[in-house]
């Protein structure tokens, strides 16, 4: 990092003004990490003793080895500060080890007395760190035990400097379907980290920082590709495009069409979609892909040998059939061709006509998400952090569980689930789970058998045993929605800075969504316990969320709005709070899922144990009377999820948990059909 930095806290605060003007590339930013939410062993959570940040303090057991690490997560790479502070009321010291990732980076540091248990000092090192996640643990190396520890204050020095335009690039050993591309080195304050390299504004490729030119392969034979760099630092800055430099591969030699592909067929036809099945085709080097086509118009290109075509329009009538290319861009003769006509055009309305049990054995069944095929969903359990398949027909088998997953002994734990819009080519999924240190969103792969990998997206989202929100949605701006509960902590609703009651938006790799009202991951605020998220025909946003003592909420959500929590509960007139299109007393809802079925919310109900049907108002931003279903009958509702292709929801119950008191293993998931 630029600047070397050994200052305490509150001098750098001081600084912070003067040093921006010396150098604009430099701002600091620092977050606390509190003890008593960190993993402790052989150490208690205590309040025993007054000036503690936070909820308490650690009090370390008075033995060699016991320890408290926090797992922090530095916003950029480099030295960087961190603060202990801590009390220690003995005239002896109390050295500790401080460790980064398992390596110990500082050997006994001293701790000395603070002359009394109330008085607290700070002792600052500079450490190591990647940028991301660090654990950074202290632990006790005399038999004295460490120093009651309040929290640690992890400095990052944010650089905001971009690397300098990269010099003219150049193309050299041109082949058929490769080339090697060379440009001029940038510079950078702190240094390159990589470039990454455009074709017409799609990134093809990357190259480390230190290197100047990338061999790139599999390009498609006699076309041109328009490329520039552009040099990207540790913390993310981005240089200028470099000039841009037009190269053409040669032509192919390979004039060999594909084979013809085998029998075209087509199943599973509703209203809006079918699906695709084909036989292979074979090629003198390789099929590239495969395009399915209504004569010459092609509908879409995939690598596999079916797909499901979406998107189609009701009561039509469709001709298909599918060419298979290679990468010399010949063609094959096309397939036979299916006709099919789609479904009756779906009106708006329908009510719930039948009911039957489509999976039992679950325990506290959280989140529901289908697979973009459609067969199959993901559903975790709350409790058990265990993440199940469940096909169509109900047909259950564990794909894994999701690590890191702690309960609150109320109601967090692995809660939402949500499966990439482009899972098919990525295998991405995303939870929302509560950890050590508070709820956080991660993402995993999910291969259509096992789940693997961990990454943490966001993490700082406070959590408490109740209020922890947690229903994952992707918009149809492909974007990731998330939930988010006030942790009991009531005001968090209203601050801004804050990622607690709130509906946050965030992109696949865990950033905030460009164009969010504030700049930051915040899309609408005032919230208390939202675990309600769906997506209407025209793009908009409903939500669902527990009111305290009076009244639950369906809420349109708009970008930067306030829900009014806690100044308001239900439906006020406070200037500057956006009120709910529909409430009702706690007793006879208290909700958590919704979904929409033909312009009509269902919404899954706890304390009122209903399903409440909510008719949108056509395309306006209003609803009609809402009517319950099933009253008493199921128990506590938890999550209601519309089945692709039909009209039909899936229904879960929440029996299990310490509100319902029934055994384990008697949740069960119902399918609902709307007739
Ligand atoms: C006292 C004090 C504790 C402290 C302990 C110790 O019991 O109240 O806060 O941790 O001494 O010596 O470790
Ligand atoms: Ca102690």
């Amino acid at each position: 990092m630029k600047i070397k930095r050994v200052l305490p806290y509150g001098l750098a605060a001081a600084l912070a003004l003067p040093l921006a003007g010396l150098s604009q590339a430099t701002a600091f930013a620092a977050t606390d990490y509190q003890a008593e939410d960190a993993t402790v062993v052989q150490g208690t959570v205590a309040t025993n003793h007054t000036g503690y940040t936070g909820t308490g303090f650690v009090d370390y057991t008075n033995v060699k080895g016991s320890y408290v690490e926090f797992t922090v997560r530095p916003a950029s790479a480099g030295t960087t500060a961190v603060t202990f502070r801590y009390a220690n009321g003995t005239a002896t010291d109390r050295p500790m080890d401080l460790s980064v990732d398992g390596t110990v980076v500082a050997s006994a540091v001293s701790f000395p007395a603070t002359a009394d248990w109330n008085t607290w000092a700070t002792k600052t090192i500079d450490v190591p760190l990647t940028a991301g996640s660090a654990k950074i643990r202290a632990t006790a190396t005399s038999a004295a035990g460490g120093p009651n520890l309040d929290r640690v204050r992890v400095d990052a020095a944010t650089d905001s400097q971009a690397p300098s335009r990269p010099g003219q690039p150049s193309c050299s050993d041109i082949g058929e379907d490769g080339l090697t591309l060379a440009w001029g080195a940038a510079t950078d304050n702190v240094g390159v980290m990589a470039y990454d390299l455009y074709e017409h504004g799609n990134k093809i490729g990357e190259a480390p920082g230190g290197s100047t030119s990338k061999a790139l392969t599999g390009l498609t034979p006699g076309t041109t590709y328009n490329l520039t760099v552009i040099a990207r630092d540790a913390a993310g800055n981005t240089s200028p495009a470099s000039p841009v430099v037009d190269c053409t591969t040669r032509p192919s030699s390979d004039t060999t069409p594909p084979t013809r592909p085998g029998t075209l067929s087509a199943a599973d036809v509703t209203a809006n979609s079918a699906a695709l099945n084909w036989g292979a085709s074979t090629d003198n080097r390789a099929v590239a892909g495969y395009d399915v086509r209504s004569d010459t118009t092609v509908y879409t290109s995939v690598t596999g040998t079916s797909t499901t075509l979406t998107g189609l329009a009701c009561d039509s009538p469709y001709s298909l059939n599918v060419v298979a290319r290679d990468t010399a861009g010949n063609v094959s003769p096309p397939s036979n061709t299916v006709t099919f006509t789609t479904k009756a055009c779906a009106t708006d309305g329908g009510v719930p006509s039948s009911v039957a049990t489509l999976s039992s054995g679950w325990t506290i069944p959280w989140g529901v998400f289908w697979l973009p095929d459609g067969k199959s969903a993901l559903v975790t359990e709350r409790d058990d952090f265990r993440v199940w398949k469940v096909t169509k027909d109900g047909t259950k088998t564990q794909v894994g569980t999701v690590p890191n997953a702690v309960t609150t002994n109320g109601e967090g734990g692995l809660l939402g689930v949500a499966v990439d819009p482009n899972w098919e080519t990525n295998h991405r999924v995303y939870f929302m789970h509560t950890a050590s240190e508070g709820n956080r969103v991660v993402r995993m792969t999910y291969d259509g058998t096992t789940l693997s990998g961990y990454t943490v997206l966001l993490q700082g989202i406070k959590k408490n045993r109740y209020h922890n929100g947690g229903r994952l949605a992707f918009g149809p701006d492909g974007y990731l929605y998330v939930s988010t509960g006030e942790a009991q902590t009531p005001d968090l609703a209203q601050d801004k800075s804050s990622l607690n009651g709130k509906i946050l938006r965030m992109t696949t790799d865990g950033s905030p969504a460009p164009g969010n009202p504030f700049g930051t991951y915040v899309y609408s605020l005032g919230h208390r316990n939202p675990q309600g998220l769906a997506f209407d025909r025209n793009g908009r946003l409903w939500e669902a969320e527990f009111g305290n003592s009076s009244k639950d909420e369906l809420n349109l959500i708009k970008p930067g709005a306030n829900y009014g929590w806690p100044t308001c509960e239900g439906t006020c007139s406070v200037s500057g709070m956006t009120n709910p299109k529909a409430t009702w007393n706690v007793s006879e809802a208290s909700p958590s899922g919704i979904a929409i079925v033909r312009n009509v919310v269902y919404m899954a109900s706890l304390r009122g144990e209903r399903l409440w049907r909510i008719p949108i108002n056509g395309d306006n931003e209003s609803v009609g009377t809402p009517t319950a279903y099933y009253v008493g009958t199921y128990g506590r509702l938890r999550t209601v999820t519309k089945v692709p292709g039909a009209d039909q929801l899936w229904l879960s119950t929440t029996n299990c948990d310490n509100n319902g008191g029934a055994a384990d293993g008697s949740d069960k998931i119902l399918r609902v059909t709307i007739g």
